[in-house]
């Protein structure tokens, strides 16, 4: 290998050496996975593939098709390629205070049935940055990803490749296979260094470390990433072939020993200690070099944690103790009124730019016309805002002694500011909608974005604005005709900041979205109330696109046993029901629908259709002496099974604890398959 510098170097002699260094990294990636005989130490081989990275960076346009780098995924000509995490990454559910964090310890205890027992929690400082997934298979990085929505991230390998807290090897035993999970970050040093340097040459500067920090990571020229000074501390895994350790505390020890940095702030605790911690960390936040916001809680046994599982998107066995939100004063100067993809009017504050906790704040929701009156802002007041982690920022209240005189209450639209349809206000209701349906451009703009955003289709290269412009030009109207663009390639690389690159590039993420996963699907429809949750829930019952729509179109019949079905799998009662089938019950809806389908190909949902209990119904009684209600309950519904109180014909399975009464009798006569403890862990799948 030669000494020189990736700069030093001529565009051939890089070139060369390029060739040099992908045939060696194979045969070292061949002697090490399949022949079992290593020729060179890590450390060498780790200088190679670091040696392979630098030059790329260096001569971006040389990386070749089989460079090391290229090896999974591998980024297509725009954007990112997509990696669908094995396991989601969650998030945390949220505490603000001393009650809520002890509030959290006591839901554990109840759901593992621990009274007295001592229970271990490992502290840790949350840090703003952003979350990504490395998966190492024989102790070597093969990818990397970003969080995304959770389900599906962007591949990142290259870039994360660059940043030097990530090991390309493991030092050590390792399990076959893990995905570890960790936040990359900016420190705040380094934060206001690059944004000198940004606007020194022009360029735009940062709002903040994290966003920097997300910013550098998610840039297409690996080596922009590479000139960016990013860090990472590792904190979790995701899928792994065996369980790393026996406790969280162990792990991180592990993952230190891997070669990963972790905070060395870290503190395995009793619930006292740990509720201490967040006291001082809370102290110590302006003096640390990176910025956090709060603290994340984590209990140590992970054979508890494996108990207590997850609720929705989030892990009953962890929690992030926020910090208190960051309050600022800036002047009132406009209320503006936005028209959602529902019709819902909705308030926005228009403010004097302000820095609020290291964010430029311009904009501040104001909720609705309620909130309005009870706050009694008023166009021209000062007012206070606050904005905590993630959220969006809130306007609190007006600052009295500041109003001027001149300043009128607030008076709420009744008409659509886009349409000029009325907007009523259902009894009971307090969203104000507009009633111009289709006819409104506001919800039709809106629904078209909703529908290419990240969490539905995913179209790049087809932002707000391009939606509206394409509307406004009649290019498109409803949905379906997003699939027709194609048709009109030529015409949109014509159109002003266009040309055939950009054309081609929009056509090519339209067709690579023609292939759809029903949950998807679901939720890109936009009806209201169906965030992706529900849209999971329906798709998983339902199974196919033919399937839904048959049902839900009888389900439009009052009282029919379609209806009723859905009740119950939606669980959550009747408002959701009734949007589902309001949206059903028009013909227009089903006509877009019908149009839709006969474009795409939307794939069956399986998910939870082979696991032994889906779509069974299950009922618990009597006194389990393993687990608790809760934890059974929660442990039937992952494997895809209602749970109901009551043993009817329809119930597939009576689960018989201790002292089981009436119901068991019920079961008997009804000649309901029952079980005992025993056997539904059996079922259950619990050694
Ligand atoms: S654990 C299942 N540990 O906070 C949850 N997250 O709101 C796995 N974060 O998306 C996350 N520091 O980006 C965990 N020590 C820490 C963390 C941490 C920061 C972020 C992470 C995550 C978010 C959750």
């Amino acid at each position: 290998m030669t000494d020189r510098t990736p700069a030093e170097l001529t565009e051939e002699e890089a070139a060369t050496e390029l060739e040099r260094l992908a045939s060696e990294i194979a045969r070292h990636d061949r002697l090490y996975n399949t022949e079992d005989a290593p020729e060179i130490t890590d450390a060498d081989y780790d200088a190679l593939r670091r040696r392979n990275t630098e030059i790329e960076v260096a001569f971006p346009s040389l990386i070749r098709p089989d460079s090391p780098s290229q090896k999974v995924g591998g980024a297509p000509a725009s954007g990112f390629g997509k990696i669908t995490h094995r396991l989601p990454m969650l998030s945390l559910d949220n505490a603000f205070s001393a009650t809520d964090f002890d509030e959290f310890c006591a839901r554990a205890r109840r759901f593992l049935g621990l009274k007295d027992v001592p229970m271990a929690i490992v502290a840790e400082p949350k840090i703003d940055g952003l979350s990504i997934s490395l998966t190492y298979e024989k102790g070597r990085l093969v990818y990397g990803a970003t969080r995304g929505d959770g389900a599906e991230g962007e591949d990142v390998t290259t870039n994360l490749r660059t940043i030097k807290d990530v090991p390309t090897r493991l030092k050590g035993a390792a399990p076959d296979r893990i995905e570890i999970r960790g936040e990359v970050f900016m420190t705040k040093a380094d934060f206001l260094a690059l944004n000198e340097a940004q606007s020194g040459a022009g360029l735009r500067s940062y709002a903040n470390p994290r966003n920097s920090a997300a910013g550098s990571l998610r840039q297409l020229d690996p080596k922009i990433t590479a000139a960016r000074a990013l860090s990472m501390f590792a904190y979790a895994f995701g899928e792994a072939s065996e369980t790393p350790a026996p406790t969280h505390w162990e792990y991180l020890e592990k993952l230190a020993k891997w070669g990963f940095k972790v905070s060395p702030l870290n503190e395995r605790l009793d619930q006292d200690g740990a509720a201490g911690f967040h006291t001082a960390m809370a102290e110590r936040r302006a003096s640390l070099p990176y910025d956090i916001d709060g603290v994340v809680y984590k209990i140590d046994d992970l054979a508890l944690q494996r108990r207590l599982g997850f609720v929705g998107r989030t892990p009953r066995w962890a929690t992030a103790w926020k910090f208190p939100a960051e309050r600022a004063t800036t002047l009132l100067e406009d209320i503006k009124i936005q028209v959602g993809r529902t019709g819902s009017l909705t308030p926005v504050a228009w403010l004097q730019g302000v820095n609020v906790g290291g964010v430029l704040v311009t904009r501040a929701t104001l909720h609705n016309e309620d909130e309005i009156t009870r706050k009694d802002v008023r166009v021209g007041d000062t007012v206070e805002l606050q904005r905590a982690g993630d959220v969006i920022p809130q306007v609190i209240g007006p600052v009295l002694d500041k109003r001027p005189k001149s300043a009128e209450p607030f008076a709420f639209p009744d008409h659509c500011p886009a349409c000029g349809s009325l907007a009523v206000r259902a009894e009971g209701e307090v969203v104000r909608r507009c009633t111009g349906g289709l006819i409104c451009p506001a919800q039709t703009i809106e629904r078209l974005v909703h529908f290419v955003s990240r969490p539905a289709f995913d179209i790049e290269h087809l932002g707000e604005q391009t939606v509206r412009a394409f509307h406004t030009d009649g290019l498109v109207d409803s949905p379906a005709d997003i699939f027709r663009l194609p048709e009109h390639e030529q015409e949109i690389a014509e159109r002003e900041g266009w040309g055939a690159t950009s054309a081609a590039n929009l056509m090519r993420s339209i067709e690579s979205r023609r292939a759809i996963s029903l949950p998807r699907f679901i939720y890109a429809l936009g009806i209201r109330r169906i965030g992706d949750a529900n849209a999971k829930l329906l798709a998983r019952h339902y199974g196919t696109l033919a399937h839904w729509r048959e049902q839900m179109v009888a389900a439009t019949i009052i009282g029919s046993e379609e209806r009723q079905a859905l009740g119950s799998i939606m669980r959550v009662g009747g408002a959701i029901a009734d949007e589902l089938v309001g949206f059903f019950a028009e013909p227009r809806n089903l006509a877009v629908l019908d149009d839709l389908a006969g474009q795409l190909n939307v794939q069956e949902e399986k998910a939870t259709t082979d696991g032994p209990l889906s779509g069974k119904s299950i009922v618990f009684t009597g006194t389990l002496t393993t687990m608790t209600r809760p934890e059974a309950k929660a442990r039937a519904e992952s494997l895809g099974a209602r749970v109901t109180d009551s043993v009817s014909k329809k119930t597939d399975l009576v689960v018989l604890g201790t002292d089981a009464g009436s119901k068991a009798k019920k079961a008997a006569e009804l000649g309901v398959t029952t079980v005992d403890e025993a056997g539904w862990r059996d079922i259950a799948g619990l050694e």
